[in-house]
């Protein structure tokens, strides 16, 4: 049975034309700084987002962390959302390794902090306080678009209070297709978006499908402490260009695709939309976000994955597109979804999964 695998974007293997270009990479050493593709990757995505130097990772919890470690010194503080990335799903590393108190802030359901809740975060240099020195904002989070007054209005309100801002650039390029619109540059729409922030991540190893890799970008200075960081956490690779190729490869093929993507999560919602008993509660970029009524989200999870269709959550479920996900997919999936809502409570969940056998 073909697996319709929506759990996350970060799922995909590598293309036929990908696994070619890690092949034919040209390596070096890049702790001695000597591999041209490692080289040659940064030195674009740096141009790419407009920043004046680069660094490869092997992931976007590395680069976050890097970045937080480079802008902040012990006794500092970044203000973040309560369920961003950087503050709820990385370990805490910041703090740990950094002594880096984060000042996490409520978000709405769009993911946006208020200006006036951030405002009132920033501490006054007092020695009571921790100082407040960076903002760090997740654009798309949950597959949702900062707009551009908000990204606007937060970092010139962190700047007027000498902080700087950090982008987790995680999904930035579907952000940037999603501004762009099917059709548009999205790299000139990628340009608009970081022109707020004094750093960004990047990642290749989601929407853009490469099977590892982040960039974090910044001013050559804020990259040189990165880059001490980064070896201090084990993050120094040797001939690595066999996955910066991947990443290279990536920027060249699978980013002026990804409006197919959120074209193909539209498709999906607007077919979840209408079946009694389902409500989506998001659906922007490539992430569907849709809530089950009568608590039987784990029952619906149950039964899609006795079909081959897999997806996260429980009360709200979680369907991700990618590259890996087709037409045909998201069709499988609404009729499983909608075979699941016909039928009785009794006869779905866990009874229908084992009637339709293993998978
Ligand atoms: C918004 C966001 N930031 C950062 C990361 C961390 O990336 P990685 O899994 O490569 O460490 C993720 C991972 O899914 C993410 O969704």
């Amino acid at each position: 049975m073909k697996i319709v695998d929506l759990r996350s974007d970060t799922v995909t293997r590598p293309t036929a034309a990908m696994r070619e270009a890690i092949c034919l990479a040209e390596v070096g050493d890049d702790v001695f700084g000597d591999d041209p593709t490692v080289l040659a990757l940064q030195q674009r995505v740096a141009a790419l987002t407009g920043m004046e130097a680069a660094l490869f990772m092997p992931s976007g919890t590395q680069s976050n962390l890097c970045a937080m470690l480079a802008h902040c010194q012990r006794g500092d503080e970044y203000i973040v959302g309560q369920l961003a990335h950087t503050y709820r799903y990385e370990g805490g590393g910041a703090a740990v390794l950094g002594s880096i108190q984060p000042q996490p802030l409520t978000q709405d359901a769009q993911g946006l902090m208020s200006l006036a809740d951030i405002a009132a975060a920033i501490k006054p240099d007092d020695p009571h306080f921790a100082r407040s020195r960076l903002l760090c904002l997740e654009n798309t989070w949950n597959g949702q678009v900062m707009p551009h007054s908000y990204l606007a209005e937060a970092t010139a309100l962190a700047r007027q209070h000498g902080l700087a801002c950090h982008l987790d650039g995680a999904r930035v390029f579907n952000a940037a297709a999603a501004d762009a619109g099917p059709g548009g540059d999205v790299f000139a729409a990628l340009k608009r978006i970081t022109a707020y922030f004094d750093s960004v991540s990047v990642c290749f190893s989601k929407g853009l499908g490469a099977p590892v890799g982040s960039v974090l970008c910044g001013s050559a200075e804020l990259i040189h402490r990165a880059k001490r960081v980064r070896k201090m956490v084990g993050g120094g690779m040797r001939q690595v260009g066999v996955l910066a190729a991947a990443a290279e490869h990536a920027l060249d093929h699978h980013v002026q695709r990804l409006h197919e993507d959120h074209a193909l999560a539209a498709q999906l919602a607007a077919g979840l939309q209408a079946i009694p008993g389902l409500s989506v509660r998001s659906a922007a970029t490539n992430i569907v976000f849709v809530d089950v009524a009568d608590g039987r989200g784990a029952d619906l999870l149950a039964h899609l994955k006795a079909r081959g269709i897999w997806a996260t959550g429980l009360i709200g479920l979680r369907f991700v597109t990618h590259l890996d996900v087709d037409s045909e997919g998201i069709q499988r999936t609404l009729a499983a979804v909608r075979e699941f809502l016909a039928a009785e409570p009794g006869q779905t969940g866990a009874a229908q999964a084992a009637a339709a056998g293993p998978y």
